[in-house]
């Protein structure tokens, strides 16, 4: 991270996302004392592991008591909207997880590997993309760039964590009630997710049918690509999985192109993994990781070149939040010192 080193508060430091932000800037070497955790009266007053030291988290309504360089908000929407406004005349910049600012028009919505050219000196707020719609696009980007792409149908195996520190707990609970034959009420999910698959639990929208997790795919990846025709067609289930996201995507391109040519491209894009022909790929794999993982690459036999099909796995903690939050800091501080 470049000097001056900045300050940085971590809204949410007790969660999944925020303590995994927390690892990320001890591993770019941002001193302790330039960092500040908070959260809510769940969490004020515990002390997290940073390096060989702790940092205590703070009540979140003291946040405006100190600058902050930036302010990574790893909580829910209404947060984002009390921060925005607390923060309002401190010259902070906000990267916010949530869905609070996503469609805003006004506040850009950024993967830097593909749109980090919206980042401006005089930007003040981000907004960090959707896990699910961060991982399809970063693994296609190399593909869009070289051939075009006009269309995606993609279907997600989402790890429960996505659902935040509770949905992680729910799976160790339910897993081990199921296999003790016991029923257990689910809170987190609608359904037991304990040995189980299901639908996204975001509510439908009665209009679509498509799940709230579902739409975002759509939205994001218009936004994100600037293409509002973009044709995207996401099926969105959750797996018994404690982390990392994976994806079947088929991918309608403009261009014509191999399977030789589709693994070169992706080889050639630093931020994606691709993995070896014949090994299986899974989400373990990915999980810890910060690269998009991409394995067996094939193409529609009907399709004359125009459609590949690709397995993906990501760790959606990281880049598909924590770390894309992070890099938006990162291009941001070099925006500033161009
Ligand atoms: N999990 C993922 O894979 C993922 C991926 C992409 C985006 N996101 C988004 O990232 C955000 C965080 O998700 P998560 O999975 O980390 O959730 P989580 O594990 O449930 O953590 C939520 C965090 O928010 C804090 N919080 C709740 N109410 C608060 C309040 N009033 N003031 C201050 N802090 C408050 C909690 O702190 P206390 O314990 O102190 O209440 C906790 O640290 C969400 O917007 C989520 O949609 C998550």
């Amino acid at each position: 991270m470049p000097e001056p080193r900045p300050t940085v508060a971590v809204v949410g430091a007790s969660g999944i996302v925020g303590r995994e932000a927390v690892q990320i800037l001890e591993e770019r070497g941002v001193p302790r004392e330039n960092l500040r955790l908070y959260g809510s009266t769940r969490s004020a007053g515990r002390r997290v592991r940073y390096g060989e030291a702790e940092i205590e988290i703070r009540h979140v309504d003291t946040i405006g008591n100190d600058h902050h360089d930036f302010a990574l908000l790893c909580a829910d929407a209404d947060v984002a909207h009390t921060i925005r406004t607390a923060l309002h005349d401190m010259d902070t910049v906000l990267i916010d997880n949530s869905s609070a600012y996503r469609m805003d028009p006004s506040v850009p919505l950024v993967v830097p590997e593909i749109n980090g050219n919206l980042l401006t000196t005089t930007t003040r707020l981000i907004a960090n993309p959707n896990c699910s719609t961060i991982m399809m696009l970063a693994a296609i980007e190399p593909l869009r760039r070289a051939l075009g792409v006009n269309g995606i149908t993609a279907t997600t195996y989402q790890a429960v964590s996505g659902a935040g520190a509770a949905g992680l707990e729910e799976l160790i609970d339910q897993t081990a009630a199921v296999t003790a034959g016991e029923s257990r009420t689910p809170t987190v999910f609608p359904v037991s997710c304990g040995w189980n698959v299901f639908e996204h639990e975001s509510a439908r929208d009665p209009e679509t049918g498509f799940s709230g997790e579902e739409s975002k795919m759509v939205a994001e990846s218009r936004r994100i690509w600037n293409d509002p025709g973009l044709n995207v067609l996401p099926t969105c289930v959750r797996v018994p999985v404690e982390r990392a996201h994976a994806q079947s995507l088929n991918v309608d391109l403009d261009e014509p192109t191999t399977v030789g040519d589709v693994r070169a491209l992706l080889e050639d894009a630093p931020w994606v993994r691709v993995w070896p022909e014949g090994r299986l790929l899974t989400p373990r794999d990915a999980a810890g990781h910060d690269e998009v993982f991409v394995g067996r690459v094939r193409m529609d036999p009907a399709s004359d070149g125009r459609r590949v099909l690709l397995w993906v796995c990501c760790d959606q903690v990281r880049k598909g939040a924590a770390l894309n939050a992070v890099q938006i800091m990162e291009e941001m501080l070099e925006t500033a010192s161009c």
